[in-house]
């Protein structure tokens, strides 16, 4: 076998494998010859440099223990690539771990689409694999192979197994927040505390139950962007290794179908990821994530269009927050494709897929539903009336949302008095203050918590009740606020304000002892402050916040982020929106 020359690709053909995205040295010829000479040094011979090149996103990180499979996932995803005849190359990107990213993990997720995008288009690379898990990850790393618009194929790396404390099952992270509330009320003993500590992440892989990972990995699937069955396998199983493996091998096919994201991620497609969305009980979170990868393609999401979707998508699925079981119960009942067969006429089944198919011939091509208990039917669903809620009104002019589902139903139509912080420092200081004046029925507003008001938009919208009133056994208030909230977390809490209080949103001008009204069912939430008394306070506002002073990524960051109905994104990233979901 003659060996291939290096050099320029022949103009008949496009460029593919070694002779892709050439370091410019102005001699493409040279730029070829360079590349193999280096690339030979790892040992590998022309006929194998021949070959399309599968490069695959390596997201470990000795912070990340939601992504620890990550080397086993490489070796088998290179595997299968080698057996469809590929050549796989793994390649760096920034990790990001939610407890392991100050600020916050959101604050990072744009970076890592920028380092996904750019070393995807830099790089040769004919199909690429991507490889993630935790939270900020997946929608990252989509968000940039959508830009990129290389053939790309979603592997996650699965959810953990449920631990045990006492004989009670228990995972993160919806129990972080239930246990450490019970401790926080004194209900719980320091050693008690610790031992839940060390049970509830008791594998690696993501948080266990209906988080933001597990939110992304079902609508991702649902999308078509993931093998089906991808999202909800656990980390440990050896099915996850054989899906890797499978992935490989797709990989190499969509290279030779130039079977691109903008061919899969379409409005239709996006449809289908929010109906999921909606009939998981997944992660407010994902509403913003999935904003930002439809921007990338052009693709707008009407929030009014998503409130429109959840009037008719009942939770179909029992799974904490919302309910009782965790995903390694979803996955042995089938994972996502008996949600797609219960929802049947609300998805668009003749959406394109990774596999080549169509959803609905995925659908088909799976083995029969078994009975089980935590996929309900539309005829008897976990939750009726949709599990978020998009919200209107004069606090929240560009829109707010609340998970409904998760919320105490009694509260959804609440009046009552604000009780203001005024940014996560005020809020550290005297939210456990015994001189706090606030009683269960008031509202508690946090405000400077959104995407540059913290700046990062943390998971702080899950404002802990007060110290006074959890030790008498509140568990429940309506809290409001610009910030986001965990997936794995629960309460009757509006979030995602917009625009938020840094760039000019009426939540600043909120006092304590106003009064506040949310009516869900109205989708509404209105501060009962008279317009002149608005302008007033307008007026006496300190300037808002500016890059000037900033730096580096901080400032990148500041000056470009959008709000969070636009999916938090930077201004410069998305194109012209030319088509919308809704
Ligand atoms: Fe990584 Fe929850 S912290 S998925």
């Amino acid at each position: 076998m003659s060996k291939p020359a290096p050099g320029k690709p022949s103009p008949q053909s496009p460029a593919r494998g070694m002779q892709r995205n050439l370091a410019n040295y102005g001699d493409a010829g040279f730029s070829v010859f360079l590349r193999k000479a280096f690339i030979k040094a790892l040992g590998y011979t022309d006929d194998a440099l021949s070959r399309p090149i599968i490069g695959i996103v390596d997201t470990a990180s000795g912070y990340n223990a939601c992504h620890r499979n990550l080397p086993d996932l490489i070796e088998a995803a290179s595997r299968g690539v080698m057996l469809a005849g590929g050549i796989p190359v793994p390649f760096p990107v920034i990790s990001i771990q939610e407890s392991f990213a100050n600020p916050t993990s959101m604050y990072l997720r744009n970076l890592m689409a920028m380092d996904a995008e750019e070393m995807i288009r830099a790089q040769p690379m004919d199909a690429v694999i991507l490889l993630g898990g935790c939270d900020k990850t997946v929608p990252a790393l989509l968000m940039g192979a959508a830009s990129a618009n290389v053939p790309a194929i979603m592997l996650v790396t699965g959810p953990m197994l449920a631990g045990s404390w006492r004989g009670e099952k228990l995972g993160a992270c919806t129990d972080c927040r239930r246990f450490w509330a019970r401790y926080r009320a004194g209900e719980m003993s320091d050693s008690e505390i610790s031992e839940v500590n060390a049970e509830l992440a008791p594998t690696i892989g993501t948080c266990g139950v209906m988080g933001t990972a597990s939110t992304m990995a079902l609508t991702v699937e649902a999308m078509g962007m993931m093998l089906p069955g991808g999202a909800a396998v656990p980390a440990v199983h050896a099915e996850r290794r054989r899906l890797a493996e499978q992935t490989g091998a797709r990989a190499v096919a969509m290279a030779a179908e130039n079977l691109t994201p903008d061919k899969i991620m379409t409005p239709a497609a996006f449809r289908n990821a929010l109906r999921v969305l909606l009939a998981v009980g997944g992660s407010t979170n994902a509403l913003i994530h999935l904003t930002a990868m439809a921007g990338r393609l052009g693709i707008g999401i009407d929030l009014e269009g998503f409130d429109k979707l959840g009037r008719e998508t009942p939770v179909l699925v029992d799974l904490k927050p919302t309910g009782q079981h965790y995903m390694e119960d979803l996955h042995r009942a089938g994972g996502l494709t008996p949600i797609l067969r219960e929802l049947g006429p609300l998805i668009d089944r003749t959406c394109l897929t990774v596999t080549g198919q169509t959803l609905g011939e995925n659908i088909d091509a799976a083995p029969p539903s078994w009975p089980q208990d935590v996929i309900r039917s539309l005829a008897a669903p976990v939750y009726a009336n949709g599990a978020m809620v998009v919200l209107r009104g004069n606090l929240a002019p560009d829109g707010a949302i609340i998970k409904q589902a998760a919320a105490t139903q009694s509260l959804l139509r609440h009046e009552g008095r604000a009780v203001v912080f005024d940014g996560l420092p005020d809020l550290a200081a005297r939210l456990d203050s015994p001189d706090l004046d606030v009683t269960a029925d008031d509202i508690l507003v946090l405000r400077n918590a959104g995407p540059k008001g913290a700046p990062g938009m943390p998971e702080a919208g899950y404002i802990p009740i007060p110290r006074k009133l959890a030790l008498q056994g509140v568990k429940d208030m309506v809290r409001i606020s610009d910030a986001r909230m965990s997936g794995t977390a629960y309460g009757t809490i509006v979030l995602h304000i917009a625009p938020e209080s840094a760039a000019g949103g009426p939540l600043a001008l909120v006092q304590t002892g106003d009064r506040i009204r949310l009516d869900t069912t109205g989708r509404r939430i209105d501060l009962l402050v008279d317009d002149a008394e608005l302008t007033r306070r307008r007026a006496a506002l300190p300037p808002l916040p500016t890059g000037d002073g900033r730096r580096g990524y901080e400032k990148l960051y500041f000056d470009s982020v959008t709000q969070a109905d636009s999916g938090c994104d930077f201004d410069f990233a998305v194109p012209e929106i030319r088509e919308w979901v809704g």
